[in-house]
């Protein structure tokens, strides 16, 4: 498969600046130029990167975001407004992009209560996305989530069929999902993809996604709306290479068995691997980072470490070797006793 943008930098001749960036140094962080098209009207190597992506994620229209998930979620909310939608409803642990852009869109927020197991929200229930979408215009889902558990997107899909509501889906950490049912683009009107965070693309590098022509069209506007006008080229080259990145199934399929031995928290992606280390969290995250190790975050509950499809197998056996060495609060300490504290970046 072609790399549209990738191959536009590398065929880039002698190039003397006297265009933006300042920094004057030829090379891949360009502007727009007459051979490099326009993230906000692309008609060459971008609109074909962005046609690929589309036909990869089974969208009516895909846009390359250089301004990670977050322009991608004011962006949807735009598109709602814009066809009509005054509440939306959305767990009460979705990320702070959310209830910002209701905010700067004035749109009236509906929490959907989330029962907390193990210091962890717990993705809502269906009965309770339901009682929710009966009071609000429209509906929207994290998953999967921090910890790496799916939102009941299927179920969620009907119920917003039934009550003729739009649906959509924070994907921001389900760019790598795109090969599977678990995939949000299979559910949602309008989704976003923060390739960044568990595909090979570089920090801010998203995409979001409508399914039909009609939610495409007021998408487009709320994209034009809300991200920059001085996109970066590195970034979107990455964001095209990271959608057509191939599956790593013997990754995955360590990761698994590594929660297994681990006795991680048993959730649904393979990218999230969650350790309960309850009054050890800090020591742990300390000695690990003295032996050069970080995990993506630490709620003072769990550790969690974040993989993608470059994770390589070695590195897992090191992390096995570190976390084994560790002491960690028992299971049933955790399932008696734990803060609710997640995390709210
Ligand atoms: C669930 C969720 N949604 C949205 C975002 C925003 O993504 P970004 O940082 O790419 O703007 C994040 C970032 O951490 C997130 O965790």
């Amino acid at each position: 498969m072609r790399l549209y943008i990738r191959e536009m930098l590398d065929a880039q001749g002698a190039h003397l600046s006297f265009h933006t960036p300042g920094h004057k140094r030829a090379g891949e962080d360009i502007t727009e130029l007459c051979y490099s098209d326009s993230l906000l009207s692309p008609r060459g190597v971008i609109a074909a990167a962005e046609k690929d992506i589309a036909e990869i994620l089974g969208a009516a229209r895909s846009f390359i975001l250089t301004d990670g998930s977050t322009c991608g979620i004011f962006s949807m909310l735009y598109a709602l407004k814009a066809q009509g939608v005054r509440s939306l409803a959305f767990p009460e642990s979705s990320h702070r992009s959310v209830s910002n852009a209701c905010r700067a869109l004035s749109l009236t927020p509906v929490p959907i209560p989330q029962t907390v197991r193990r210091g962890i929200p717990v993705q809502p229930s269906a009965g309770a996305i339901e009682a929710a979408v009966k009071s609000a215009d429209a509906l929207l889902l994290t998953s999967p989530d921090y910890y790496g558990f799916l939102a009941p997107m299927s179920e969620a899909r009907q119920i917003c069929a039934t009550h003729a509501k739009p649906f959509i889906i924070d994907g921001a950490h389900g760019a790598h999902l795109h090969f599977t049912d678990m995939y949000a683009g299979k559910y949602a009107d309008m989704w976003v993809d923060g390739v960044h965070k568990s595909l090979p693309a570089l920090t801010q590098g998203a995409v979001v996604s409508a399914k039909t022509e009609r939610w495409a069209a007021a998408l487009r506007e709320g994209v034009r709306t809300f991200r920059t006008t001085s996109p970066s080229y590195p970034i979107m080259a990455s964001v095209e290479e990271a959608v057509k990145f191939p599956r790593n199934p013997a990754i995955e399929a360590a990761a698994e068995e590594l929660k297994g031995r681990l006795g991680a928290l048993e959730n649904d992606d393979w990218t999230k691997i969650a350790i309960f280390f309850g009054a050890y969290a800090d020591g742990a995250e300390s000695a690990l980072e003295a032996a050069g190790v970080y995990p993506e975050f630490n709620d003072k509950n769990y550790l969690m470490f974040y993989l993608s499809p470059c994770t390589e197998k070695e590195d897992l056996l090191r992390l096995e070797g570190l976390l084994q060495g560790l002491p960690r609060s028992s299971a049933e300490e955790a399932e008696r006793g734990v803060i609710p504290i997640y995390s709210e970046e």
